[in-house]
């Protein structure tokens, strides 16, 4: 199923050691020669302060990602960029999600991978073994250890890190660690941005499982904007590269929109709290109100402390409540439309007829976090058009579930799509605000002062995407519609 993707909730990281085997046939190439080029010393979490405070002075205004796909469930339900990898560069096509940490590629020597893709991108392998900057991570090295919490029992010098990758989906990506140079748009003026990079260790992924080993919407890999020391963001923060801080605008009518990372200073957004010490990106939601009444539900239903919480997730598509929420939720939402026929496909999407505007027939839905943000989510939002007149609904029952077993709340593309979304790490807030993502924010050069534009871009042809994607939906559905009549 492409509407639920990648749930975060059960995404960790499992460790196995293996002998590096050489992957024959290509003759004496020196990039499997580990221990020669890579020392400890070198390795990334083990960098000095006084490193980080000499490489200051060379931080970047910003970082411009290109973003393309669409988040709309009818469309092709996620958003991409592209990446440079390696010396010379290649181009790779990765999926941007919020809910994971890991940048990982499909690799050369890769077991299961997708070849093709539906998204009008042309995947590529990455092959460590032609970059001349690609060095492999060892299980000794400090990013191995750090990233495992401790040294890795059996480790001896010659053998791989390798990782193991789960997400909420079921869907898995496995494989070894490897340091490149990761290039990048740097901004440097207005709608201007040069080649930058950058050194990070990413995941050479040799076996996807689930919806990344075949979708038809297949990606070169992902790139996890979680907070953990192991994301590029914290890599490249580290180093003294970029700013903890980040942002993104998909748009949910064009598909694309911007990603970038910097301080932003416009639009100017109203901010809530991260929760401390949490994997993803845990807000504190306070109240929920459908056409400006406050929906009546248990005090606790929202806690944080409890192992509930409310996580943003750009890898998510739709949103996820907790039972009580969701019926509380659908019934203030259908209450002025009480001769609706709902049907189900899928056994999953409630959906219904419904000729006239779907804005002026339902209500808005507001959810209050912590402190003064509010987030809107309008009709045409939430549910999503399946074909002339016929609308489902976004909102989902919870079947996520926190690791106490308890439900949590999961908000993805559905609200977040049109909304500048800022992950402010640094001061550790999450900033938000209603924007036209197609076009532009100013980011600001904490060193002079200068203030630049960054506008949206838009990676393939979005609208034949989403033609294309409603076309695969429909025929996807065709068996339960069928039964419907
Ligand atoms: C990476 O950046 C450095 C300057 O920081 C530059 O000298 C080098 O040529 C760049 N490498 C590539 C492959 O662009
Ligand atoms: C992440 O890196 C920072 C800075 O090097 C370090 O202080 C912190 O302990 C690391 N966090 C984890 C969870 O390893
Ligand atoms: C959004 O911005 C684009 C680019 O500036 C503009 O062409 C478009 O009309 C704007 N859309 C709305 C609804 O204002």
């Amino acid at each position: 199923m492409d509407l639920n993707r990648r749930l975060p909730a059960s995404a960790a990281l499992a460790v196995t050691v293996f002998f590096l085997i050489s992957s024959g046939g290509v003759d004496g190439n020196l990039v499997f020669n580990v221990r020669r080029k890579f020392s400890a010393k070198e390795s990334l979490l083990s960098v000095s302060r006084e490193h980080d405070f000499r490489r200051r002075g060379r931080i970047l205004t910003g970082v411009d990602l290109p973003l393309g796909g669409n988040g709309h469930p009818s469309g092709t339900g996620l958003y991409f960029t592209k990446i440079g990898m390696g010396t010379p560069p290649k181009y790779f096509y990765v999926q941007v999600d919020t809910g994971s940490d890991l940048l990982w590629l499909n690799c050369i020597d890769c077991i299961k991978c997708p070849r093709k893709s539906d998204l009008g991108i042309k995947l590529s392998l990455y092959d460590p073994k032609i970059s001349s900057t690609a060095n492999l991570v060892t299980c000794d090295e400090g990013f191995c250890t750090a990233t495992y919490s401790g040294p890795l029992p059996g480790c001896k010098p010659e053998l791989l890190c390798q990782y193991n990758v789960v997400y909420g989906d079921g869907s898995s990506t496995s494989g070894y660690f490897v340091r490149d140079n990761v290039q990048f748009d740097a901004v440097t003026g207005d709608l201007q941005t040069s080649s930058a990079n950058g050194s990070v260790i990413f995941g050479c992924g040799n076996k996807q499982t689930g919806e990344l080993g075949s979708s038809s919407e297949a990606v070169d890999g992902i790139l996890g904007f979680g907070q953990a020391n192991s994301s590029m963001l914290s890599q490249l923060a580290l180093s003294g590269k970029v700013k903890k801080i980040f942002s993104h605008c998909l748009d949910g009518d064009n598909g694309g929109g911007i990603f970038a990372i910097g301080e932003v200073v416009e639009p100017k957004v109203d901010t809530t709290p991260l929760v401390p010490n949490q994997s993803h990106y845990n807000v504190k939601l306070k109240t929920i109100a459908v056409g400006g009444h406050a929906l009546q539900l248990p005090t606790d239903i929202f806690d944080t402390g409890s192992g509930r919480g409310t996580v943003i997730d750009s890898g998510t598509t739709l949103a996820y409540l907790p039972d009580e929420v969701y019926k509380e939720m659908m019934t203030a939402i259908m209450a002025n439309q009480p001769q609706l026929k709902l049907y189900t496909i899928e056994e999953q999407y409630t959906c219904f007829h419904f000729g006239e505007s779907i804005d002026k027939g339902f209500p808005v839905v507001e959810f209050h976090f912590d402190g003064s943000l509010t987030l809107t989510v309008y009709p045409h939002e939430y549910f999503f058009p399946i074909g002339q007149d016929q609308w489902c609904v976004g909102w989902q029952n919870s079947g996520v579930q926190s690791r106490d077993g308890k439900d949590m709340t999961l908000l993805g593309d559905l609200v977040l799509l049109n909304k500048l979304v800022v992950y402010d790490l640094e001061k550790q807030t999450l900033g938000l605000t209603e924007y036209n993502c197609s076009s532009s924010i100013k980011i600001k050069d904490e060193k002079t002062g200068a203030v630049y534009t960054v506008g949206a871009h838009n990676l393939g042809s979005a609208s034949a995407l989403v033609v294309g994607r409603l076309l695969q939906i429909l025929s996807f559905f065709v068996l339960g519609l069928y039964t419907l009549l």
